[in-house]
């Protein structure tokens, strides 16, 4: 199970303390006073180690941390993470923690996190325990009165829906598109030399075709006008299958944008990936030889059972997954899974489909998790809705992106390119 941070703490590492004690100290209010504002401004506060505690900690807790070398270009502002051992990160619209699982195991503190579901938060909370999560409508999340600290990357997943070839396609129109807007928003709510160096965003690759690349313009200018730089080349479009070894056709669009303030240009390019010669097979993940629990079976007379069997039978393998959509069924070819999505749990469209010697069943919530990435030991989950762990998990970020994505930005802002 992932943790943030472990208390203990090397005493060869006081001078190293004494400056996460100082950053500290700069970054805002203690958590007395983020608990009284939080009391005022009617936000859900979850529980996270005392701020003093915490830093002593994180500073004792530094094995890797690599002294930035004098050789390097001095940074263009007294940047956090040019005197920390550790680097920081918040997320916003954190969901149940895809992109913070990811920055953790790059080794980012994870230092807040907001969403306004309140099982995702609770399932956030559930795996990240030392985290701050804000519970709140981002529309009412103030950097001020939320006390949200200076942190090294800022990560937003923001809703997709609106921009998705599958949605509306309504873009900033529909209101859950709109919340893209509260980015800039809150970065705007930080001191410039406060703000975050890195932003990554994540959202669907429909955001760079033509046909919609007003949306993305605005993006770029509201960035932009934030104090970052950003266009297209610092983009990464990619699919987990490439990427990862994780078999799941899932295609996401990354942004990076790197603050003026620290950098001379954006220093971000794209991981290099394995172009899918690392990928697993299905089979590690699905399990065909123990039965699921009987409700993620069909029952013979549903007529789901009926279209997904008769498909079973017209396709190329029983052993590939087959995903209800509206009024048909796709088979999933190449030993992939196909995109997993946040209404797989309701039943309706999108959901995989397996046949093993006990009928048709759906994946599990184990499978699903594993194919977005999750640790197949940790301890996902608090006592929910089965239906609302599918939702949470296919809205995630898949963690093994995040990871990648995490670890670029660590040695970025490790090694301070320019
Ligand atoms: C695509 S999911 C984010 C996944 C997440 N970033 C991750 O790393 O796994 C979008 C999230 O936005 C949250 N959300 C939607 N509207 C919101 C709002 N008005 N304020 C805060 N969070 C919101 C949803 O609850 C959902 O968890």
């Amino acid at each position: 199970m992932t943790r943030p941070v472990t208390p203990g703490g090397d005493p060869r590492a006081s001078g190293r303390i004494v400056a996460v004690v100082a950053r500290v100290r700069r970054h805002g209010p203690d958590r007395a006073t983020q608990s009284s504002l939080a009391h005022k401004t009617g936000t859900r506060l979850r529980e996270a180690p005392p701020r003093g505690s915490s830093a002593v900690a994180v500073a004792g807790d530094a094995p890797g941390y690599t002294q930035v070398s004098a050789d390097l270009p001095a940074p263009l502002s007294n940047s956090s993470f040019a005197e920390s051992p550790r680097l920081t990160a918040g997320c916003l619209f954190c969901g149940m923690g895809g992109f913070a699982a990811g920055l953790v195991a790059a080794g980012f503190d994870v230092r807040w996190a907001n969403d306004s579901n309140a099982f995702a938060c609770t399932t956030f909370s559930h795996q990240f325990p030392g985290v701050r999560v804000v519970e709140k409508d981002i529309r009412n999340v103030h950097v001020e009165t939320d006390a949200l600290e200076s942190v090294d990357v800022l990560a937003a997943g923001f809703p997709c829906q609106s921009f998705s070839q599958a949605g509306n396609r309504l873009g900033f129109d529909d209101p859950r598109g709109a919340l893209f807007f509260e980015i800039p928003r809150l970065l705007g709510g930080f001191q410039p030399d406060r703000r975050p160096a890195l932003v990554i965003l994540e959202n669907v690759p429909n955001l760079l075709v033509a046909a919609h690349k007003s949306w993305f313009d605005q993006i770029q200018r509201k960035l932009r006008q934030s104090g970052y730089w950003f266009r297209e080349t610092s983009c990464w479009r990619v699919n987990v299958k490439a990427a990862t070894d994780l078999p799941q056709d899932r295609d996401r669009l990354f942004m990076v944008a790197a603050s003026r303030r620290h950098f001379r240009r954006n220093p971000f390019s794209p991981p290099a990936v394995a172009n899918g010669t690392g990928r697993r097979p299905l089979a590690d993940f699905v399990d065909r030889s123990k039965r699921g629990s009987d409700d993620a079976y069909l029952p013979p007379e549903n007529r789901y059972h009926k279209m997904i069997a008769k498909a079973m039978e017209a396709g190329t393998s029983v052993d590939n997954i087959y995903q209800l959509r509206r009024s048909y069924v796709r088979e999933k070819k190449g030993n992939l899974c196909p995109t997993l999505t946040a209404n797989m749990g309701r039943g309706g469209h999108n959901v995989p489909f397996i046949r093993d010697q006990w009928g048709i069943r759906r994946l599990s919530v184990e499978e699903v998790a594993q194919l977005q990435g999750f640790d197949s030991k940790a301890d996902l989950f608090p006592d929910i809705p089965t239906h609302e762990k599918y939702r949470l998990l296919g809205n995630a970020v898949c963690v093994g992106l995040a990871s990648l994505l995490g670890a670029e930005c660590a040695s970025i802002l490790r090694n301070r390119l320019p």
